[in-house]
């Protein structure tokens, strides 16, 4: 199975996007985390800054959002171009909806859940989307401790795919670093976000190495 790696720009510099983009070149694709200080207690920027990011990069943008009313704004960041848009079960009240107007409009669909949310209640729409996101820390800032706890999860979600035979990706986002990746994969993901162990590395080329290499190695 591919491996993904997703540097996360919300280690990077804020007033350098540029030429941060310009240190993860070896990059899958570029996980943009949009936060709006209400449905997680941080804030970081919204459709403008994605659109500029989309424009300088030839790379596939990941959108992570974390904010409420996704109905309402999540088909903007398609719009744009962004590759693949995801929102949070937690935020809508209407998933498959917006999953069908995502694709519609002609991005690929993500399903994203806070560490406390379970996932039986949706495992009947996983088909709905293109990739479901396992969150391993609380959403809302870089830096925090990989959440183990989380992997039964990706152990339900990977049983559940690989017997419906449908492409869809099962990322993880927060914590990850070169050990943890490896635990992730075992458990069942392939598609990996990884900011502070990128961006926060001497050389963030060679950190992706890395990363690939210890997922390649766990991935089923
Ligand atoms: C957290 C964000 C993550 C964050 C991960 O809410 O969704 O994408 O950038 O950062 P690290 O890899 O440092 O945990
Ligand atoms: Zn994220």
């Amino acid at each position: 199975m591919p491996v993904r790696i997703n540097p996360s720009i919300l280690s990077a510099d804020f007033v350098n996007f540029e030429s941060e983009l310009q240190r993860v070149r070896g990059a899958d694709l570029i996980h943009v985390d949009v936060m709006d200080n209400h449905f997680v207690p941080n804030l970081t920027f919204g459709l403008t800054m994605v659109q500029r990011l989309q424009a300088v990069t030839p790379r596939p943008l990941d959108v992570h959002l974390m904010l409420e009313d996704p109905d309402r704004w999540a088909p903007g960041y398609a719009e744009a171009g962004a590759y693949s848009v995801t929102f949070h079960a937690e935020a809508t009240e209407h998933p498959v909806e917006l999953a069908r107007t995502l694709r519609q409009i002609g991005a690929r669909a993500g399903l994203a859940v806070k560490p406390g949310t379970e996932i039986e209640k949706y495992l009947d729409i996983v088909g709905e989307f293109d990739q479901i996101l396992v969150m391993t820390v609380e959403p809302g800032f870089g830096g925090q401790t990989f959440i183990g706890a989380t992997m039964p999860k990706l152990v339900a979600l990977r049983e559940l795919v690989s017997r419906g035979g449908q492409d869809i990706w099962l990322q993880v986002d927060g914590g990850i670093n070169e050990k943890t990746i490896e635990i992730a994969a075992a458990a069942g993901a392939d598609t990996f976000v990884a900011g502070s162990s990128v961006f926060g590395a001497a050389d963030p080329e060679l950190a992706i190495v890395a990363l690939r290499e210890a997922a390649t190695a766990h991935v089923h």
